[in-house]
């Protein structure tokens, strides 16, 4: 038996090949713990944690009594001049876990609405204290900040940049990768800090008085699992701090525990002024993002406003009472199963089992951190992206989800794998890439 609908015409599916997909649909009708279920019932292991976001595993109880209870209780109250408890209580809990400092919590709907959000407070601090001038934006070659123009014109990614509009002022570091120096590091690369001395470069070229943010990924995520150099990310914030350039982190992927501490701002020792998140945040039972930002940012705002609204920006769903009720249950789990440590102890395990594919002719990189992989494959001769969608619905059909981005598969299970399902992660990607060859 099978609940698969009839007709998939109407559904416009996003970031899909809806042409492909709807010749030979794949789905998924329930999950629990690390795994999904196909409509007629296979099992898949989940090797991405849904996508990038289930951090503490599927359809945990508590997670789905609190929004149950809340959607109960409480469907929804406007945060506009008014509120409701939770919002608050889930503020104060973040504030808890983010770095020293960074202690005040702007609630969004996703991962995209959080990096305009943190481009606009950039915007905003900047004028609030005196230096209107500073509008320009720096995201990163290869970075992925969304969807909405603020990320997609800090980002980097070309694919996603060309059919659409950019915002004008806005430049970009190179990327960090180089396979020549850095190819199969485990954890940060030891090749690579100097190329955040193109920072310099761009104050020199626009004045450091026209900068009002540098954003970056920690640990880029979607373009194919790029860890940052050692020293890098301490030699942007030492940059952009001496020329009054704020620093965003995008944590949207690297929050949560995946790099095996609250945010990759601790796991890597360096604290930037904003801090976006999203996806772990409710364990991704439901939308919800955030910006987190330093006491003086959100000072500079707040304090400096004529009376009245200090920000003019807000979603009618900020901090929403169901999301506000899966986040604090999330954030229950990760703490009462210690789930950020635990990410953190299989750290070694993961990176020894991921490089084992090494040895197979189609690998060209391995790239691991924290509880995060990247498999980077040999494109196949004059088709870029075959391989990986190729290794993907593959694996799909031999009972695991992993995602292709071109042709580098990235991993990141739930942080509630055992070591035998890590053993069974990479043997049944090891069959897929070896079936897809
Ligand atoms: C670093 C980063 N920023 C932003 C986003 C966008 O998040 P969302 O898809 O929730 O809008 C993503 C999504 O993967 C991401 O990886």
């Amino acid at each position: 038996m099978s609940n698969i609908p009839n007709d998939l015409s109407a559904f416009w599916m996003p970031f899909t090949d809806n042409r492909g997909y709807k010749a030979e649909p794949r789905m998924f009708a329930k999950a629990a713990g690390m795994h999904y279920w196909t409509p007629d019932g296979r099992q898949v292991l989940d090797g991405t944690g849904g996508l990038w976001c289930v951090n503490a595993g599927h359809c945990r109880a508590p997670i789905t009594q609190a929004i149950a209870q809340a959607a109960g209780e409480l469907d929804f109250a406007p945060t506009f001049q008014l509120a409701h408890p939770s919002v608050f209580r889930l503020a104060t809990r973040l504030a808890a876990i983010t770095p020293e400092g960074l202690d005040h919590i702007f609630f969004t709907n996703s991962g995209s609405e959080s990096v305009d959000t943190a481009l606009k407070i950039a915007l905003a601090y900047q004028r609030s204290i005196g230096q209107g001038t500073r509008t320009r934006l720096i995201g990163r070659q290869r970075g992925y900040h969304g969807v909405n123009f603020g990320g997609v014109s800090v980002g980097g990614i070309v694919g996603n940049r060309r059919q659409f509009l950019s915002l004008p002022g806005v430049d970009h570091l190179r990327h960090t990768h180089s396979h020549e120096h850095q190819a199969f590091t485990r954890g940060q690369p030891a090749w690579g800090a100097h190329l955040a001395d193109e920072l310099e470069g761009l104050v020199a070229l626009h004045g450091a008085e026209t900068i009002a943010a540098v954003i970056v990924e920690p640990m880029a995520g979607s373009t194919g699992v790029l860890p940052p150099p050692v020293g890098y990310l301490e030699k942007l914030r030492a940059i952009t701090a001496k020329h009054g350039i704020l620093l965003i982190f995008d944590e949207v992927i690297t929050g949560f525990g995946r790099l095996g501490a609250p945010f990759a701002a601790q796991a890597f020792g360096v604290t930037p002024d904003l801090i976006t998140m999203a996806k772990g945040l409710t364990n991704g039972a439901v939308p919800m993002g955030a910006v987190a930002a330093v006491g003086f940012v959100h000072d500079g705002i707040v304090n400096n406003a004529l009376p009245g609204i200090e920000l003019a920006h807000g979603y009618t769903y900020s901090g929403h009472p169901l999301a506000a009720a899966a986040g604090l249950a999330t954030l229950d789990i990760y703490a009462d199963e210690g789930l950020f440590e635990r990410s953190a102890a299989l750290t070694d395990v993961w990176a020894d089992a991921i490089h084992g594919l090494r040895d197979l002719d189609v690998i060209h990189d391995i790239r691991t951190c924290g509880f995060v992989a990247g498999v980077e494959m040999k494109p196949k001769p004059g088709a870029p992206g075959a391989r990986g969608k190729a290794v993907f619905h593959r694996a799909f059909d031999d009972g695991l989800l992993v995602r292709a981005t071109a042709d580098t598969i990235a991993l990141s299970p739930p942080l509630i794998a055992s070591e035998a399902e890590i053993g069974e992660i990479v043997d049944r990607l090891r069959a897929a890439i070896v079936a897809a060859a």
